[in-house]
């Protein structure tokens, strides 16, 4: 069954939190919009998607969510340009990869219909939601688990799909400085690495913290079996820049397949920027580091947008990476893509999605 957004049911709230939001101060992700968009798995189907007040959710005891972990996300931005027109970026690579991540952890997968004009009627109903200072969007968060019951270890037979949304400012609130783990591993081959899967944040949680501990913010993974050579961060992926090559390692059934990243790409390419997919040693960041042709690292990521590096941490060594420099990738980069993604630019690759 196909729907459009004017059938989608839209219960408004009595009680708007909106006038106590300071749209000029946002921090990442802690303050939610109104509304949420919820739609039900039950006897085989997906039920039609409805608006509702956002509100506490119910569940059971024996839910699967709380004893198999059965749940899986997706990260987008919602943007508004001066003539308060919502734009979207690439949503429907959002939608693919939500399914992508629904298949592998037996979690049937959403009709893109459904996805799209869900998401359609939730930004309409809380336009005023999506902010406009400058560096600020709406962060979307749609979101699938497990709601049917059972101690049994086996797939659960109903789910619950959910978007909810967070006006935002930066991910990060200051310097980044990573640390290259070798001990702990996020992912492995055959596992769930590619796909955003909840536990794979929550297994990151505790190595993470034992970096923060020791001053870094995010952690650089590596491959689990060598750990010699690094993948991406916890939450981005990650770009090295040596000499004038963009490098960044390709993508894989441990790593997440990045939006920012594959746009990035294509967007360095359109500047003439040379650019390498390719398997990056941990000692040729070690190395390069050392005689000075590591010139940036940055992260890429829908919530992270592009955030620059200021150093990596490996084997209790620092390595610092030059500041103020001229010609920087990171700030070019980051330029062109939310010029795009704010329709302050030509929409050259068609990535732009009018809401
Ligand atoms: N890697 C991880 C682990 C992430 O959580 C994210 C964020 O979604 C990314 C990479 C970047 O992906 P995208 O650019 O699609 O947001
Ligand atoms: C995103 O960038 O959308 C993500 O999902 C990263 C998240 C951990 C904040």
């Amino acid at each position: 069954m196909d729907v459009t957004t004017n059938q989608i049911s839209v219960e408004k709230t009595k009680n708007t939190k909106i006038n106590d939001v300071d749209f000029n101060n946002l921090s990442f992700g802690s303050i939610y919009m109104d509304h949420m968009l919820v739609c039900d798995y039950k006897n085989g189907a997906w039920e039609a998607p409805k608006v509702v007040p956002y509100q506490p959710i119910s569940l059971d005891p024996s839910a699967k969510i709380f004893h198999y972990g059965q749940s899986i996300f997706e990260g987008m931005k919602a943007y508004k340009d001066e003539q308060d027109t919502i734009w979207m970026f690439r949503p429907l690579d959002n939608h693919k990869r939500l399914n992508l991540s629904a298949k592998r952890l037996a979690i049937p997968e959403i009709p893109e219909n459904y996805f799209m004009e869900g998401l359609k009627a939730l930004l309409k109903t809380d336009s005023d939601w999506i902010p406009q200072s400058p560096g600020s969007s709406l962060y979307i968060r749609p979101f699938i688990f497990a709601t049917g019951l059972g101690f049994h270890a086996s797939p659960a037979d109903e789910y619950k799909f959910v978007i909810c949304g967070a006006p935002s400012g930066s991910y990060f609130s200051g310097e980044v400085k990573v640390l290259i783990e070798e001990t702990y591993s996020r992912s492995a081959n055959g596992g769930v690495g590619f796909a955003k899967a909840g536990g794979n944040y929550a297994g990151q949680f505790y190595p993470t913290k034992l970096a923060q501990d020791k001053g870094y913010q995010q952690v650089i993974w590596t491959d689990d079996n060598t750990h010699e050579y690094i993948e991406e961060a916890g939450a981005m992926n990650v770009f090295v820049r040596i000499n004038d090559t963009l490098l960044t390692c390709p993508t894989s059934d441990r790593i997440l397949d990045g939006i920012t990243r594959k746009s990035i790409l294509k967007i360095a390419e359109d500047e003439g920027i040379k650019t390498e997919v390719r398997k990056i040693k941990v000692q040729e960041l070690v190395d390069a580091a050392k005689d000075g042709s590591l010139k940036e690292m940055f992260g890429a990521g829908t919530a992270a947008v592009i955030s620059p590096i200021a150093g990596f941490g490996f084997r209790d060594n620092d390595y610092m990476l030059p500041t103020n420099l001229e010609n920087s990738y990171a700030t070019l980069l980051k330029d062109r893509i939310t010029s795009i993604q704010y329709n302050k630019a030509e929409d050259k690759f068609g990535w732009r999605f009018k809401v």
